[in-house]
């Protein structure tokens, strides 16, 4: 079944330990944690004393997204905060193969994430390394914006490489995910979406999860 990550970004901050057990008892798989440094995207939001607070309050992986210019010097900060997860820009990480091999010497799983105006060709030479890939279908920096189309055909594309690889690397997709198009990203070969808004926007969140989880469902049966 797909995993559901909702991202805290659309959470109420004021009680944000409350919002994490609700969707953790809704169904959630994954906690997705957006971390925005005002410099590589537009908007500042949490640093590791949050992450660390959240995983002393939740058993839900922390999935960690990282929209930072300089990665590596965050990097032992998170990780000593509970992350389960690390996603670094492909466009931000210089020196990207040895970020990934510091994440991965901690214990940690390594993911690359690419922009939507990044090609997947990209990551030819890192896909072997990484445990997940992070396809942006928003321009990163701020919740609650459409979806962008074209992003289906990357999904199939890098869907297409992993498997003819015969890699195990999973594919999140995160920006603009609902109910209404959940199938289609799913159907392309998405295994983990984020959802900000789609989830924390509605009343009934384990509602809200369902909805996601069996639109993507219906494909998993097909
Ligand atoms: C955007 C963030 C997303 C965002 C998704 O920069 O990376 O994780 O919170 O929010 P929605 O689901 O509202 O598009
Ligand atoms: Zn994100």
């Amino acid at each position: 079944m797909v995993q559901i990550a909702p991202s805290i970004l659309a959470a109420d901050f004021a009680r944000l330990a409350d919002e994490v057990a609700r969707v953790e008892s809704a169904g959630a798989s994954l906690l997705h944690v957006d971390v925005m440094d005002g410099r590589f995207v537009p908007n500042l939001t949490i640093g590791p004393p949050v992450v660390k607070a959240l995983h002393a309050v939740t058993d839900l992986p922390l999935d960690v997204h990282l929209m930072v210019e300089d990665a590596d010097a965050l990097l032992p900060d998170f990780i000593d905060a509970g992350s389960a997860i690390l996603s670094v820009h492909v466009e931000a990480c210089r020196h990207l193969h040895r970020t990934i091999q510091t994440i991965k010497a901690a214990g940690v799983k390594a993911s690359v994430v690419l922009n939507p105006a990044s090609p997947v060709s990209l990551l030819h030479d890192i896909l072997p390394e990484i445990d997940m890939v992070l396809l942006m279908s928003v321009n990163p920096g701020f919740g609650g914006q459409s979806f962008i189309a074209s992003t289906l055909d990357k999904i199939r594309l890098l869907r297409e490489t992993i498997d003819a690889r015969g890699l195990d690397v999973r594919i999140e997709v995160d920006g603009g995910v609902k109910a209404s198009n959940v199938r289609q990203i799913r159907e392309a070969g998405a295994d983990i979406l984020v959802a900000g808004t789609a989830v924390f926007g509605c009343d009934d969140y384990a509602q809200a999860i369902h909805a996601l989880q069996n639109e993507g469902a219906r494909q998993d049966k097909a």
